[in-house]
């Protein structure tokens, strides 16, 4: 019989990656979607739109974080081998607009998530999409799954909260459930208001001569940048693993904003300097600093590596806008 795997927030960047991942390995995929998502306009459009697939091998139910019985329904019913839980408000920036909704869903929405499995006669297996936020100002760099927590905004202290009842539900309850510290992963599907895709977007804009200028906040600001599919994947070898324990998931490699002004402008031919200009809304009230992962636990127990470069990411997302 087929595995099957249900999907919180499947309907964003990396639900779409790891469906695909998963129906590629003969899983049933069952997604978790809100009410308000738009599945016309949605990543999942094509595998939607497909006969052979939707209703057969992939199906979505609704569902919400903050509506415990509808979510509690769908446990019941899809019984899933595996649980993978992407569900949230992912934006930095927008989590100091409204810090309690981002703390509701994914803080709140996650310890109701465990609440759920740990009833359950038979728990699945979870993994939780943590993130290198919830290290914030850490005390040393690069970090990993022993670095303490010291995050600087809403979001990452929520993430923080959601990671720590991961591993206190492990301990204490005997989930297997495992925390993925995600650094930074990109692709053409991320999220236009992220700042590489909107980097690529407007690069591609510009030399298509639709746009004239590309406004940004802090482009010293530094991260640790890798490719979508290389984390969907080590989400999904994380469950296969014999014991639940937390991994980090990076590159390793620090860059800068500016890094990728310089490498999407080159992609296509253009002088960022003509273009780029600095504005203060997109500036934040806190920058975390030094956030670099040691992905060595993964690479030694997973066999997991970020596999593609900053620069093919990149040029890659860029000339996908240029396409597109
Ligand atoms: N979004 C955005 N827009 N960011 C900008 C801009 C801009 O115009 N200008 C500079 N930046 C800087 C931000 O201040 C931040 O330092 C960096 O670019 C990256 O911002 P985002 O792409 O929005 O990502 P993030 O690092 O805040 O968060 C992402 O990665 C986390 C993992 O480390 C999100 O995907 C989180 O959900 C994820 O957990």
């Amino acid at each position: 019989m087929a595995r099957k795997a249900l999907v919180t927030g499947i309907t964003g960047q990396d639900g779409s990656y790891l469906t695909e991942l998963l129906l590629g390995k003969a899983y049933e995929v069952h997604g978790v979607v809100r009410r308000t998502s738009s599945l016309e306009r949605s990543r999942l459009q094509p595998l939607y739109a497909d006969p052979t697939t939707y209703g057969k091998r992939l199906f979505l139910h609704y569902a919400d974080l903050d509506d415990p019985t509808t979510l509690r329904r769908v446990l019941m019913k899809v019984a899933p081998d595996e649980v993978y839980h992407l569900a949230g408000q992912s934006h930095v920036g927008l989590s100091f607009e409204i810090p309690e909704s981002t703390c509701e869903m994914t803080a709140m929405g996650t310890l109701r998530l465990l609440e759920m499995l740990r009833d359950l006669p038979t728990p699945p297996r979870l993994f939780h999409a943590a993130s290198s936020e919830i290290f914030g100002r850490p005390a040393n760099a690069p970090q990993n799954e022993e670095t303490p927590f010291n995050p600087v905004n809403p979001y990452g202290a929520a993430k923080a909260f959601a990671a720590q009842m991961v591993r206190i539900y492990r301990e204490a309850h005997r989930l297997f459930a495992v925390n993925g510290i995600l650094y930074n992963h990109e692709s053409p599907r991320r999220g236009e208001n992220f700042v590489t895709r909107k980097i690529c977007r407007a690069a591609a804009a510009i030399r298509r001569g639709t746009q004239s200028e590309l406004l940004l906040g802090d482009t010293s600001a530094r991260r640790d940048w890798g490719h979508t599919q290389d984390y969907v994947l080590g989400m999904w070898l994380s469950l296969q693993h014999e014991t639940a324990q937390d991994y980090v998931f990076a590159s390793g490699v620090l860059h800068s904003v500016q890094d990728v002004v310089e490498t999407a402008f080159q992609a296509v031919d253009l002088d960022w300097r003509a273009h780029v200009r600095q504005d203060a809304r997109f500036m934040r009230p806190a920058e975390p600093l030094q956030l670099v992962g040691d992905p060595s636990r993964a690479r030694r127990v997973l066999g997991w590596t970020a596999s593609t470069s900053f620069e093919d990411l990149i040029r890659g997302m860029t000339l996908a806008e240029l396409e597109g």
